[in-house]
């Protein structure tokens, strides 16, 4: 019997563990159970349509019906759906590395895993074993920016560690050096320039403390998205950059969200004047329909891997699925989507309207801060300054937002106090539109209840 055809009770969705869920919650909140997508509306099995307001956790571009990517898949699901990369090449893994090379200059080799998180663990061992490669073994730390998120498993949470999230999980973690992030809100400065000027010299003091023990720096490039929408201040990456050069410490920048458009550039590193060792990307490089990613190095990484056999310096890593023929597929007709709708542009549009709309938001007397660039903004919600976390009704903020956009016929994720506008990047102005007003009658209701 198809999905829709049933009548879905409470009991009957209660099969899966959902992510970042309090699962005794989900239950009593009867959530939605999708079917079907249309445009950038998702629909559920009740007929209701839900805005993606979310991108699908940051990943969807040209929303959910049929498309190029998409035949893209079909078209390749009917050649050979699936071939390792264990022994065989496949043609799409080719093609799509070459292209990502074009795109990302300055990079040499294309690895391929299936989700962001494990990206960046295969960066955090080809960093270590770069270092172990050339004789120097004792360099296998890393730094990284308070704030940073890189993903769920063990190493991604070491260094992209939220207190909040990942405290439990503390005894699997790696010991790693933390440097501030260039947060201006909340923070004793009253100019970008000063924080910038005092994060780099804290920045340097570590990496020069530690530069014989520590294999690589990593950081999201452009801005930080899970630790509170941070948008980097401009020349703040390029200096990282120079300082991890000068210090002899492989930078590893994570586009894993902000790569492929989210804030304005398809290559946010290239944007940022600021060259990385290693670089990852992930969600919207398949338009966010295949779980796909991958982690591009230099060719001075690359060739140290290289040796006879019997030295073992190859790199020990590798995913049943890497290199998916059809997540490459879909990654290459996205790409070649990008250019033939000129999606850049298009989002530089939506950005100056969103950007436009802004204002409307820093009225309310309950926000106290509003970052952005590109597809992205954050706005932090406080009271008598402080996050506002329960509201006069005793209900969680993050709950009471995204409960009430479901009934507004919109899907949002909040983080916590911080409203996101985070649209999918091929939205219309339609939408786009109607995703702001959502966020302002929610930012109004909230005012009254705090
Ligand atoms: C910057 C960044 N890096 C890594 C990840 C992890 O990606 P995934 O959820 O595909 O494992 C995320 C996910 O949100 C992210 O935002």
């Amino acid at each position: 019997m198809h999905l829709t055809e049933l009548n879905l009770t409470n009991a009957d969705k209660d099969f899966v563990w959902h992510p970042y869920t309090q699962m005794r919650d989900w239950v009593k909140w009867n959530n939605k159970v999708i079917v079907k997508g249309d445009g950038f509306y998702l629909v559920d099995s009740e007929g209701r349509k839900y805005l993606d307001g979310s991108a699908s956790m940051w990943c969807n571009v040209w929303g959910h019906t049929q498309n190029k990517v998409v035949q893209a898949m079909i078209d390749q699901l009917k050649k050979v759906p699936h071939s390792t990369l264990f022994g065989f090449a496949n043609a799409p893994s080719i093609e799509l590395a070459e292209r990502l090379l074009e795109l990302a200059r300055g990079m040499h080799k294309v690895f391929y895993t299936d989700n962001g998180s494990t990206a960046i663990e295969v960066a955090m061992k080809m960093a270590l074993q770069y270092w172990y490669n050339k004789g120097k073994e004792k360099k296998k730390e890393f730094i990284s920016l308070d704030h940073g998120y890189h993903g769920d498993t063990i190493g991604a949470m070491s260094v992209g560690y939220i207190e909040n999230f990942f405290r439990v999980y503390r005894p699997l973690l790696l010991n790693v050096h933390r440097i501030p992030s260039p947060l201006l809100y909340g923070s004793r400065f009253t100019n970008e320039r000063d924080l910038v000027e005092w994060c780099l010299e804290k920045t340097e003091n570590t990496l020069k403390r530690h530069k014989d023990r520590c294999a690589a720096l990593m950081m999201e490039s452009g801005a930080q998205i899970a630790g509170g929408a941070i948008i980097y201040p401009t020349g703040y990456q390029k200096k990282v950059a120079r300082l991890c050069r000068d210090y002899d410490i492989l930078l590893i920048l994570d586009e894993i969200a902000t790569g492929f458009g989210r804030l304005g550039n398809v290559v946010e590193y290239l944007a940022q004047r600021s060259q990385p060792d290693i670089v990852c990307f992930g969600k919207a490089l398949t338009g966010g329909y295949f779980p796909l990613a991958v982690t591009l190095v230099t060719r001075r990484i690359f060739d140290a891997f290289l040796g006879k056999y019997r030295y073992n310096k190859h790199l020990y890593h590798g995913h049943t699925f890497t290199g998916h023929p059809t997540g490459c597929a879909a990654a290459l007709a996205n790409i070649e989507n990008y250019q033939n709708h000129d999606l850049t542009q298009q989002i530089k549009v939506s950005a100056e309207y969103m950007a436009s709309r802004l204002p409307e938001f820093s009225k309310s007397p309950i926000v106290a801060d509003i970052r952005y660039k590109g597809l992205l903004a954050g706005i932090e919600l406080t009271k008598n300054n402080k996050p506002i976390v329960f509201l006069k009704n005793k209900e969680i903020i993050n709950y009471f937002i995204m409960r009430q956009a479901l009934m507004m016929g919109v899907h949002l994720r909040p983080l916590g106090n911080i409203m996101l506008l985070i649209p999918p990047l091929g939205i219309g102005k339609r939408d786009l539109e109607k995703l702001v007003n959502v966020q302002l009658k929610l930012l109004r209701k909230i005012e009254k209840l705090s």
